[in-house]
């Protein structure tokens, strides 16, 4: 098992001119996904053109990653920080990820207090997403991606082996099953331009780490690696836990609940998580309808298929489980709206759900503004 420690070196700037033609190249992308948004809205999922324009718009995406990549060289100093919940951005992040065509389980273990730390939310998720497609990357063959959040003390010796100070620090762990590393691959991940299989992957750029780490080295932390050929490589981000006295998440600005009227009908067979889940859905101006099992459900989503917008499923439902409930739900209106509401555990059932055409998840616990957020996304898919 290989293990490397990084060394303080951080990525060259590159020329201003990239940072022009990347930004052009944005606006360009931009406007061709406005116009493919456009085209989906006229198309209805069951619409054998439906998929195209969803490749369209995925290929777009993919590009401006490109354009982002090369900006972000740009704007490796611009750093925008607030108290944050480390936990917050990982369950974020892993609500995003596209398991599509993937046979990946996915493994959430977050720490149960907040782990407050000094951050640019939208720089440590490029972090991660960067880690997270390695690890992706690493599993062809499809494997379990797991992601763990602890604090964790580093004193003395393994403090100054890190080149960091005794403290306290947050640690994120991404652990993929996939084909490891080799010690001469290890050695040179960091390095800007590396990428151990050009050849066969040219479009790969050999830039994912370099500026995970550069990002990192930012937030005062360290990358630590280990990895085992064939085995699987872990990733661990490592950061400064920031002392507070009352450890909440301060939500930054722009991040104000948002507020919807539409018809959800929530479904789950937890007493309490439903009568929880119908105050918050009515607190945010949704009318609730709530079911308790899965024939329930059914049964009124049949009746008042016309009225409800959205269904939200728990996934720990005793006597049908979720995927059962949403292909007989599917069969009853094949453009329905559901969103699960799981675990720690993104499994087999949930990845054949999403490929079902399932809207998404959101991971248990969520705060309140995340699970407003969540919900005006999948609304207006
Ligand atoms: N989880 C992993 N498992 C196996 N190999 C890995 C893993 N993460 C990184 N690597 C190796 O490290 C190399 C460098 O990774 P990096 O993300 O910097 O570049 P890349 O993935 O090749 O290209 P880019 O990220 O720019 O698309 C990869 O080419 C791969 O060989
Ligand atoms: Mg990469």
């Amino acid at each position: 098992m290989e293990h490397i420690q990084l060394k303080n070196e951080t990525p060259n700037a590159m020329e201003a001119i990239t940072g022009e033609i990347a930004h052009d190249f944005n606006k360009l992308l931009a406007a061709i996904k406005s116009r493919a948004s456009l085209m989906m809205n006229s198309v209805k999922p069951s619409d054998p053109h439906y998929e195209h324009i969803i490749e369209i718009i995925r290929c777009i995406d993919k590009g401006s990653e490109f354009a982002n990549h090369l900006l972000a060289f740009e704007k490796i100093d611009e750093y925008y920080t607030s108290s944050i919940d480390a936990n917050r951005l990982v369950r974020k992040a892993m609500e995003n990820l596209d398991f599509r065509g993937k046979r990946i389980v996915l493994d959430v273990d977050l720490d149960s207090k907040p782990l407050i730390i000094e951050a640019d939310p939208d720089k440590l998720n490029q972090v991660f997403i960067n880690i997270i497609d390695n690890a992706l990357q690493a599993m062809p063959e499809g494997g379990k991606l797991s992601v763990v959040t602890e604090s964790s003390a580093i004193l003395n010796g393994a403090a100054r082996s890190y080149g960091l100070n005794t403290g306290f620090f947050v640690k994120i762990t991404i652990t993929d099953t996939g084909i490891g590393m080799e010690k001469d691959v290890l050695e040179h991940i960091f390095t800007p331009f590396y990428s151990a299989d050009h050849e066969c992957h040219p479009e790969k750029k050999g830039l994912g780490l370099t500026f995970a780490r550069g990002i990192v080295q930012n937030h005062n932390g360290v990358i630590d690696v280990w990895s085992s050929p064939k085995t699987g490589s872990s990733f661990s981000i490592i950061l400064p836990l920031k002392e507070t006295t009352d450890n909440i998440d301060i939500p930054v600005e722009e991040e104000k609940l948002i507020l919807g009227n539409e018809s959800i009908l929530l479904v789950g067979d937890e007493e309490r998580i439903l009568t929880v889940g119908r105050e918050i859905c009515k607190a945010l101006g949704y009318s609730v309808i709530t079911v308790a099992s899965g024939e329930e459900a059914i049964k009124i989503y049949k009746e008042q298929k016309e009225e409800i917008n959205l269904v939200i499923l728990d996934m720990c439902m005793l006597e049908m489980n979720g995927l059962e409930i949403f292909l007989e739900l599917k069969k009853l209106n094949p453009d329905i709206k559901v969103l699960l509401s799981t675990g720690h555990s993104i499994d087999e059932k949930v990845q054949e759900m999403l490929r079902q055409g399932c809207k998404g998840y959101i991971l248990k616990p969520y705060s309140v503004i995340d699970f407003s957020h969540k919900l005006r996304e999948v609304l207006q898919v």
